[in-house]
């Protein structure tokens, strides 16, 4: 049981995106490819000797294998004590959970989040800090560097050890931890939220339907919904995790969730349902008869956050990533906190909630989440919603109504162009750079522009700039486009057009989202030459 150093060379192309290494997962697979990232992690951090890490993936296939590997490797260097979920298995939110908790040295997490999985699908890993949350820059910097240079990785060889039984092992002088994944999550939400109201709720006969969608959240949905929270078995549905998501992605929005939002509209809908995605981070919210968008639900898990027993004391503030609709700061400028604007990606939250700067964060992908954990959480989500319910005797219908009657309502959607070429997805975000100095005053199909740039951030903690994060262009009237390429896809360029219209608290809110933004997506659509640089101006996901 010595440990063994492999000679390696650099592999090319091993720089992780807005959320770790994501490939396709027979590019995992390949001898040495998991290896030298693990390793150079383990470099890239000063080292692994004597450190404790947490490492658990989201299930999908290869995931067991590559823990097998990386625990062989931990161990090979000198790690102390590895913390692993149950089977392998850990979603995202509680793995950054259980990095807090123990007071470890960081975490590797396995997942490729909402993107399919399988054989010839896609596979991820990514390296989470002390802190919880996904490595910053520097690190994955630091981290990148190792694997352009690399020559050798450490390993042991030792048979694989079993994951289905909780209890400690050893791996030479390495400890495993083998832990229930769920028990110390859940235990972390009953501090946040009144399980007695929402269990109230549910034996009033309260119905909901939760789309674990054959992912990683069907443990813990199943122990928090239907165990501690009482709702009726069956409530959580699709809740073996499987290798492949049963087939689909694991995507919690309306197109991958669309038997969940048949459901929902249907005259047999349930009062409130749920999703969420592969690795449990995203959410999707719908309540009878109408779909929230994550937009809109940061702005009422803002506004409300104080009816849960773990925000009762009000929310110091609120950040969105900059294509996520404006609705958050109108709450925030109501509750006279202050809201921050941040660039796509989790790991940007990071120093603010670190900093005190703000409680509650969202994406419009679907992403939300606290100060609980660093990474945004899919069922604190569902249960931050569920205890708003509770307090308020509300459905969700008419808690949106109030909402956008006292703040005005966004209206919103995200355009998709997918598997683009780079180069031609290359040539509509430089087309619009070369001429952003003439764009405002132009008019494109019935819209005339008010003002545009390139969204560049700030970091307000420390002083970090990030530049090129999206082109901004907001028209008369009130609405807003921004163009961004994709940093998480594994095929060529995905075009990503975020479309929102402002309609003030007088006007009509009950207008279909998309007929609410046709105007903005015809002025988009010519600014943008779609139709020529891509040859199609119908998107392939509109969500
Ligand atoms: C996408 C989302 C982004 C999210 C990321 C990880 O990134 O747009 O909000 O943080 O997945 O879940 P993108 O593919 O747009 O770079
Ligand atoms: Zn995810």
């Amino acid at each position: 049981m010595t440990p063994r150093s492999i000679p390696c060379s650099p592999i090319e192309g091993q720089k992780p995106g807005t959320s770790g290494l994501r490939k396709k997962t027979r590019v995992f697979m390949q001898p040495g490819y998991l290896e030298n990232f693990v390793q150079s992690v383990f470099n890239g951090i000063g080292g692994a000797r004597g450190k404790t890490f947490v490492v658990g993936g989201d299930g999908r296939f290869f995931n067991a294998q590559a823990i097998q590997t990386i625990l062989k490797m931990a161990a090979a260097n000198g790690v102390a004590r590895v913390i692993v979920g149950k089977g392998g298995l850990l979603s995202t939110p509680a793995a950054s959970h259980l990095i807090r908790l123990n007071k470890t040295d960081g975490g590797l997490i396995l997942s490729a989040s909402h993107n399919p999985g399988g054989i010839d699908e896609d596979f991820g890993i990514k390296f989470n800090t002390p802190n919880g949350g996904p490595a910053p820059e520097g690190v994955t910097d630091a981290i990148y560097a190792e694997t352009t240079k690399l020559d050798c990785y450490q390993a042991l060889d030792v048979d694989d050890i079993v994951l289905d039984l909780i209890g400690e092992v050893t791996l030479g002088t390495m400890k495993v931890a083998i832990i229930d994944p769920v028990v110390d999550y859940q235990a972390l939400m009953a501090t946040l939220f009144d399980f007695a109201k929402i269990r109230a709720l549910f034996a009033s006969g309260f119905t909901m339907k939760f789309d674990a969608m054959h992912a990683v959240t069907g443990p813990y949905a199943q122990a928090v919904l239907e165990g501690a929270l009482g709702a009726p078995k069956g409530t959580v549905i699709n809740a073996t995790p499987l290798e492949d998501f049963g087939g689909g992605h694991p995507d919690p929005n309306p197109v991958w969730a669309k038997p969940l939002m048949d459901l929902m509209m249907s005259d047999i809908a349930p009062d409130f349902g749920a999703a969420s995605d592969g690795d449990g981070d995203r959410n999707m919210v719908v309540g009878r008869g109408v779909y929230v968008t994550p937009s809109d639900s940061l702005a009422v898990l803002a506004a409300n956050a104080h009816l849960a027993p773990g925000y009762a004391a009000g929310i110091a503030g609120v950040a969105r990533s900059m294509p996520t609709s404006g609705a958050s700061d109108r709450v925030a400028k109501h509750l006279g906190i202050e809201a921050y604007e941040t660039p796509t990606g989790w790991k940007f939250f990071g120093n603010l909630m670190d900093a005190g700067k703000v409680t509650i964060c969202g994406e419009e992908s679907a992403g939300t989440g606290s100060n609980h954990v660093r990474e945004k959480d899919g069922l604190w989500a569902v249960l931050l919603w569920l205890n708003i319910l509770a307090e308020r005797k509300q459905s969700v219908a008419d808690v949106m109504a109030d909402h956008w009657k006292l703040f005005g309502r966004d209206y919103y959607s995200r355009h998709d162009y997918e598997a683009v070429s780079k180069d031609a997805a290359d040539e509509v975000m430089d087309g619009i750079r070369a001429r952003m100095g003439d764009l405002v005053g132009q008019q494109f199909a019935t819209l005339t522009v008010a003002k545009s740039d390139e969204f560049t951030y700030l970091d307000p903690v420390d002083g970090s700039v990030s530049s090129k994060q999206g082109l901004r262009i907001w028209f008369e009237g009130g609405a807003r486009a921004v163009l961004r390429l994709s940093g998480t896809g594994t095929e060529g360029a995905t075009l990503r057009i975020y479309l929102e219209q402002y309609a003030d608290s007088h006007e009509d809110h009950t207008r279909d989202a998309q007929d609410a933004l046709s105007n903005l997506r015809d002025a988009v659509v010519e600014l943008c030459e779609l139709d020529r640089i891509i040859g199609r101006s119908e998107p392939d996901v509109m969500t």
